[in-house]
């Protein structure tokens, strides 16, 4: 069984992470699975744990930017996201210094790394604890979704016995941070997430690539999405947002009754899974706007539908 702790309880989880144990922890974005980024061993568990192909790299967690500056070439337009948004949900993808420590296998052997420092209090005292940075993919099977809460975390990795999960709670943005890759002469959107390109824009004045689609297989879901959704029958499951249509369906919930974006991304992965869960023959989701963290979550809906 899964131990699932309270966040008073950090330094039986810090003693666990110092042993080479994992750890699931929230951050601002969704729940994450950490263990030594240092150690190959460890990192082999969370590979194993989560049956992600080895050729997908982990993403590092760090407490701060200095501190990840031991491990990564820190360019100016690195600084100047850094000085915007971190800690917070924006990822950049760095060169990685030669005498970095960090396991080549967290990073698929590739001269990469990719640097977050999540802002969630719980995820900031684990690291400040430590002097080790974590290697902290999402807390989910390999193809599955983001969990955004301890119980979505230990249902998608009931398999796993040896597991302590610390629960704080559901998480706040319920979308993973924005990926940028900064490693190429222009810099490159490798996912949306929570942080926007515009506020990116506004904030740095930074534009990017086209955006490259990611090569893993992502959001699988056991029944059938449909988007934009302007109907759903009884047998369906509905997941609405602002006002609904009307319907007669068994399943229903809502994203966000006054039609908030960001209500409505805390939701998503959580309200989901849960419909994927009942017996209804398709999930038809409304429309999202397409702005601000809602073209995050249409991306979402893409890949679930893709993948499906
Ligand atoms: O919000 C988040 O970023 C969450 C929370 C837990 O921090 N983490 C998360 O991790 O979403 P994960 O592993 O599910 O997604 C990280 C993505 C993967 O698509 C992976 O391919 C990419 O980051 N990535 C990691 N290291 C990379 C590298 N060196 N080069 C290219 N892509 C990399
Ligand atoms: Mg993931």
């Amino acid at each position: 069984m899964h131990e699932i702790i309270k966040p008073i309880n950090l330094k039986f989880a810090v003693e666990k992470l110092i042993a080479g144990e994992l750890v699931a922890f929230p951050t601002e974005t969704v729940y994450g699975l950490g263990g030594n980024a240092f150690e190959n061993s460890v990192v082999e568990k969370i590979f194993a744990y989560k049956n992600r192909p080895k050729k997908n790299p982990l993403p590092i967690c760090y407490k701060d930017f200095e501190t990840a500056a031991c491990d990564v070439f820190i360019c100016e337009s690195a600084k100047k996201l850094a000085e915007k948004f971190l800690p917070g949900p924006l990822t950049l993808l760095l060169k990685r210094k030669p005498d970095s420590k960090i396991s080549e296998i967290a990073c698929a052997e590739l001269e990469t790394i990719c640097v977050r420092i999540p802002s969630h209090p719980i995820a900031q005292k684990i690291l400040s604890m430590i002097d080790f940075p974590l290697a902290v993919p999402s807390a989910n099977k390999s193809t599955k979704i983001s969990p955004t809460s301890a119980q979505l975390v230990s249902e998608n990795l009931y398999e796993i016995n040896d597991l302590t999960i610390i629960d704080g709670g559901q998480c706040n943005i319920g979308i993973e941070s924005t990926i940028v890759d900064l490693t190429g002469e222009q810099p490159k959107i490798l996912r949306q997430g929570a942080i926007s390109e515009q506020e990116i824009f506004e904030k740095c004045g930074m534009r990017f690539e086209k955006i490259s689609s990611p090569a893993f297989k992502h959001y699988v879901m056991q029944k059938k999405i449909v988007a934009n959704a302007t109907k759903a029958e009884k047998n369906d499951a509905l997941l609405a947002f602002g006002k609904p249509f009307d319907n007669c369906c068994r399943h229903f919930l809502n994203l966000s009754e006054s039609g908030d974006l960001n209500e409505a991304a805390a939701n998503f992965f959580s309200m989901l899974q849960e419909l994927d869960k009942t017996d209804a023959e398709k999930i038809c989701i409304m429309s999202i706007p397409n702005m601000e963290i809602g073209i995050s979550i249409n991306d979402r809906i893409k890949k679930a539908i893709e993948n499906n």
